[in-house]
């Protein structure tokens, strides 16, 4: 592809994807374009073997877009890079068509493994700000990643994943019911055991209720029977006067 239809591939990738561009000429000023045209570059010296040539090309983009694309991805049509800074592609990730990734986000390895190390992810994933996705297995097509998210396995097509670690909670656009999911309202042992506290101290206050309130009645059941004990003596004793 020649750098005319590039540029003009871009424009249109650019245009589709981000509504705050306002002119084709703001395309030239995008991070985005810069790091995948010289990653271009630095891919083709890569598969020519120059690999110092590569990484070379490769580290003066980052220099200048804060992305870092290691020369060795694999990379399909219509990447975007919204924003840039703190973008980071490693070697052995491979990228489908129409790929959309925000800043800070980071397809990497784990560090246990070799070889591949790096994930594939397939034609449309979005993946969001923040988001660290990290492995050798395969976000399918179509799907998303939650702003965030630390995703350390494989997601299949249409999905959306959030969270540390990632789980899925949409999948085909059916949302998955929650369960044990919720990542947000995680429990609060603190707050747990003050709850158990106050069961516990409402149940002896309850307690020590009944139990003044037997005594009050045993109380009263004592005086009754000392009240007819005393008029069953005096009568007794009238009697006997008689
Ligand atoms: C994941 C995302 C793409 C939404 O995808 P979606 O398929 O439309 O999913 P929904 O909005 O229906 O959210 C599904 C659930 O995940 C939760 N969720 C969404 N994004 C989340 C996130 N980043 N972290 C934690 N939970 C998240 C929602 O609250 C919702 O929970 P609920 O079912 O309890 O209501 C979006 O939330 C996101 O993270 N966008 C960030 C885009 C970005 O990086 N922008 C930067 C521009 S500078």
């Amino acid at each position: 592809m020649g750098i005319i239809s590039y540029i003009k591939e871009e424009i249109q990738v650019i245009r589709e994807r981000d509504p705050a561009i306002k002119s084709n000429m703001e395309v030239f000023l995008y991070p985005s374009f810069k790091a995948i045209l010289r990653y271009r570059v630095a891919h083709k010296l890569y598969l020519k073997k120059h690999y110092f040539l590569a990484r070379w090309v490769s580290q003066r983009a980052v220099r200048k877009t804060g992305i870092e694309i290691h020369p060795g991805a694999t990379i399909g049509k219509g990447l975007f890079i919204d924003h840039g800074s703190g973008v980071i592609i490693g070697e052995t990730a491979e990228l489908g068509d129409n790929v959309t990734l925000y800043q800070g986000v980071t397809l990497g390895g784990t560090g246990k493994e070799q070889g591949k190390r790096h994930p594939t992810l397939g034609d449309n994933v979005m993946v969001s700000a923040g988001a660290k996705v990290l492995g050798s297995f395969k976000i399918g097509e179509n799907s998303k990643i939650g702003a965030g998210s630390v995703v350390l396995k494989e997601v299949p097509p249409n999905c959306t994943v959030v969270g540390v670690p990632g789980r899925i909670v949409k999948m085909g656009d059916q949302k998955i019911p929650r369960m044990d999911m919720d990542q947000v309202h995680l429990p609060d042992p603190i707050s747990n055991d003050i709850r158990e506290l106050q069961a516990d101290n409402l149940r002896m206050h309850r307690q020590i209720l009944e139990m003044e309130k037997r005594m009050r009645c045993m109380r009263t059941d004592d005086i009754e029977i000392l009240d007819q004990q005393e008029t069953d003596t005096s009568e007794t004793e009238e009697q006997i006067s008689r």
